[in-house]
């Protein structure tokens, strides 16, 4: 279910549509003050991880920022090198001191690797322990949702996913809607690679409705009911990627933006590092 400014989860709880995502912004000041900004231009949700090693400088803004916390919608991922139910409940703990939180909004299993049946029974404790108010994954295929699915007490609230005009997974996305699982799309500009700022289909939508391409397509992904996490550190793009809730695509821009989908990742999971890692962590897949 959604509103303009939020979605509501499938335990009640309301989630903001959009949100400021911190991955490759390790510079501790430039984090903070990143955050600062987008919460001063009216941001609720701020999506850091453990592994992405600023979540102290994303406490010191929660601290910092003069709104309420509970206001404010924080997420955080539990890295798969912690993915069992002990190692969860410390690693959650751990997120949580350099956080500067006795909570967290939203907690995610970051990759599918790991002993995820007992990772999920962690987090289900932790909700109950009142460390988290709902929990989730991120990077989850409709393979692994459907064993989560059948083994859990508590249902993933969200799947954080790849998801931007190039990769549109409209069948996972299908999935997860049927089963009431909010998809949020990590690399909604898919980090600029392929032109994406300046394709021509999307700068003449964008043209069309007096908007940036960038708006454009966080208007897009709103129309499919996905939440966004876009990445800015610059006070301008902070601004311009919150303000695309009056943006409504119609039919003709959605076919048009539907032709670009390339069906494939952009970051690919199976390559480069990747492959060796899975390999390793997939012997743990038959603890799932
Ligand atoms: N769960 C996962 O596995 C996973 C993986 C990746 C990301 N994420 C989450 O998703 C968030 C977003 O993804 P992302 O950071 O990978 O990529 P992204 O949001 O698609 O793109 C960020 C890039 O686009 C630029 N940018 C931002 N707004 C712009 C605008 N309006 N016009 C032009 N350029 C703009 C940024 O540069 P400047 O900063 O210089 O503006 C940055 O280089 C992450 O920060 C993270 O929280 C999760």
């Amino acid at each position: 279910m959604t509103t303009d400014d939020f979605f509501v989860l499938n335990n009640g709880i309301k989630m903001p549509c959009r949100g400021l995502g911190v991955f490759q912004n390790k510079n501790p000041e430039t984090c903070e003050e990143s955050i600062l900004c987008a919460i001063n231009r009216g941001y609720r949700m701020i999506d850091t991880a453990a592994v992405y090693g600023n979540e102290e400088a994303v406490g010191r803004a929660i601290k910092n920022c003069g709104v309420p916390r509970g206001q404010l919608f924080i997420t955080t991922k539990l890295w798969y090198a912690d993915c069992s139910r002990d190692m969860a409940k410390r690693a959650l703990d751990r997120s949580l001191k350099k956080l500067g939180l006795d909570y967290v909004d939203l907690y995610l299993i970051h990759e599918p690797y790991g002993w995820i049946k007992s990772a999920w029974r962690g987090l289900e404790e932790s909700v109950e322990e009142g460390k988290v108010r709902a929990i989730g994954v991120s990077n989850f295929g409709m393979a692994e949702l459907k064993k989560l699915l059948v083994q859990a007490n508590i249902a993933p609230a969200v799947d954080q996913i790849e998801l931007h005009p190039y990769f549109q997974r409209a069948e996972l996305v299908g999935f997860l809607q049927q089963n009431g699982i909010l998809a949020e799309a990590w690399a909604p500009f898919a980090e600029g690679k392929r032109g994406i700022f300046t394709h021509p289909v999307l700068t003449d939508i964008a043209k069309k409705h007096g908007c940036t391409v960038a708006q454009l397509i966080l208007a897009w992904l709103h129309a499919r009911g996905i939440a966004v996490i876009p990445k800015s550190v610059r006070p301008e793009r902070i601004a311009e990627n919150f303000d695309f809730l009056g943006i409504s695509p119609d039919e003709e821009d959605m076919r048009a933006v539907a032709a670009l989908d390339g069906g494939e990742s952009l970051f690919p999971w199976d390559k480069g590092w990747r492959r060796p890692m899975r390999k390793i962590m997939g012997f743990f897949h038959t603890g799932f």
